[in-house]
Formats: C-alpha cells, sequence, structure tokens
C-alpha cells in the first residue's frame, strides 16, 4: 500500500500520481486533501506518515505546493525520513542511501512527467545498507 497525500497546492499531481500508481497495480491509500480548497499542509503530512508507519504500508508521498513545508512537517514524526525530490538522481539516492519511507514534490515546482519519473526512480531503486544504515541509526538517535 502506498500512501499518498497534498495540500491544496498539489491538488492535481496528487490526482495524477495516484492514477499512474493505480495504472501499475498498486494499492493506493488517498489521505486527501480530496478539493482545492485551502488546508494546512502539517495535518496532511501527520495524516499520511501515521499510515506510513503502520504494517503493510511500503511508503508515502507528500505534496504540496513547493514540497517544503510539507517534507518538513514529515520530518518532525519520529521514524519517517522524508526527502523532498526534484531530481530522477535524488529520487535514487533518497531510497539507496537514506531509505527514505516518504518522498515530498512540488506541485508547483515539478510538472507531471517529471514527478513520474521521479516516482519511478525512487520505486526501482534498492536500499544499500552497510554505511548508510549506520548514519541512520545516527539520524534515530537524534529523535531521542
Ligand atoms: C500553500 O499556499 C503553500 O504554502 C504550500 O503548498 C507549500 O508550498 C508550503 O511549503
Amino acid at each position: 500500500m502506498i500512501i499518498i497525500g497534498s495540500d491544496h497546492g498539489a491538488f492535481e499531481l496528487k490526482n495524477v500520481l495516484k492514477e499512474y500508481l493505480t495504472s501499475m497495480g498498486k494499492e493506493v491509500c488517498d489521505c486527501g486533501t480530496y478539493d482545492s480548497s485551502s488546508v494546512d499542509y502539517p495535518d496532511i503530512a501527520q495524516k499520511v506518515c501515521e499510515k506510513v508507519k503502520e504494517e503493510g504500508s511500503e511508503f508515502g508521498i507528500l505534496l504540496c505546493g513547493t514540497g517544503i513545508g510539507i517534507s518538513i512537517a514529515a520530518n518532525k514524526i519520529d521514524g519517517i525520513r522524508c526527502a523532498l525530490l526534484n531530481t530522477e538522481y535524488a529520487a535514487a539516492k533518497a531510497k539507496q542511501h537514506n531509505n527514505a519511507n516518504v518522498i515530498a514534490m512540488g506541485g508547483r515546482v515539478v510538472g507531471p512527467d517529471l514527478a513520474k519519473s521521479i516516482l519511478d526512480a525512487f520505486m526501482n531503486a534498492e536500499f544499500e545498507g552497510g554505511r548508510h544504515q549506520n548514519r541512520l541509526d545516527k539520524i534515530h538517535a537524534l529523535e531521542n
């Protein structure tokens, strides 16, 4: 299950990515927002991240106008490693090195085709472990 959520700044991009994932046969849980009226992105970040921590979820996708606010909010939640992505290169590294469990993008920054390529690059990469796991352990230690 892939968990997705956006504020009003990326409502259209959320629908594009949701449809893209569904067309690949992926199960998607949509945590809102469900129309273009203004909402507060920390509320969406919280909903998505709590679901990401549940058994059976693969990863989360958070979208706002820039991706900045919603990724900042997500990274305040224990156990969440949210990567703000604007390139396919960073998307692959976010999985290989950071084992990100949430990715963020900006609906006013990346177009639909780039957003799909970024998503593909993240989903097709594998966490490399080793020295990267040591660093993730140190990030986890910063939470306490
Ligand atoms: C909402 O207008 C906008 O501030 C939000 O979508 C996001 O870009 C914040 O970082």
